[in-house]
């Protein structure tokens, strides 16, 4: 009995440390830097459009530029720049390994005739 709560509390603090969180108002990855988004990131649209974006580092601080130059977004401090910016690379970087591996061909449903391939 013991063994089997031990073990259950293992699995628990496994899994714990696995999963991403996410802050419930802004869907923005917890981890460091996270703060600094929420601030600056979520005034002039949703976070989603921070989330549902994916760049390096250098793609997100043009993504940054643009709106500086274009869009009224302050000017930050570099410490907050680059805070802004590991944040930004570190949890939302191209080619995230959120999504699944491909479907093996061989498990995929037969091709549509709809599909343009
Ligand atoms: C001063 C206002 C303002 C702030 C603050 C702001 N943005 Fe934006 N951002 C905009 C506007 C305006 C757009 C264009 C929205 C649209 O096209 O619907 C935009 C678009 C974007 C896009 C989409 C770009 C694209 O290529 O489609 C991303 C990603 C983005 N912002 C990220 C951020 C991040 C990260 C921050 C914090 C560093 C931030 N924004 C803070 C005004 C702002």
């Amino acid at each position: 009995m013991r063994r089997g709560l031990l073990f259950v509390a293992l699995l628990l603090s496994t899994s714990h440390s696995i999963a991403e969180e996410y802050d419930p108002t802004t869907g923005l990855v917890i981890a460091e830097g996270w703060q600094l988004v929420r601030i600056h990131c979520g005034g002039c649209h949703s976070h989603a459009l921070v989330t549902g974006q994916r760049a390096d580092r250098q793609t997100w601080l043009d993504v940054i530029r643009w709106m500086q130059a274009t869009q009224n977004l302050w000017q930050f401090d570099a410490a907050t720049e680059s805070g802004i910016l590991d944040y930004l690379s570190a949890n939302y970087p191209p080619q995230a390994n959120r999504r699944r591996a491909p479907i093996p061909p061989s498990l995929r449903p037969p091709m549509d005739t709809n599909e343009s391939r």
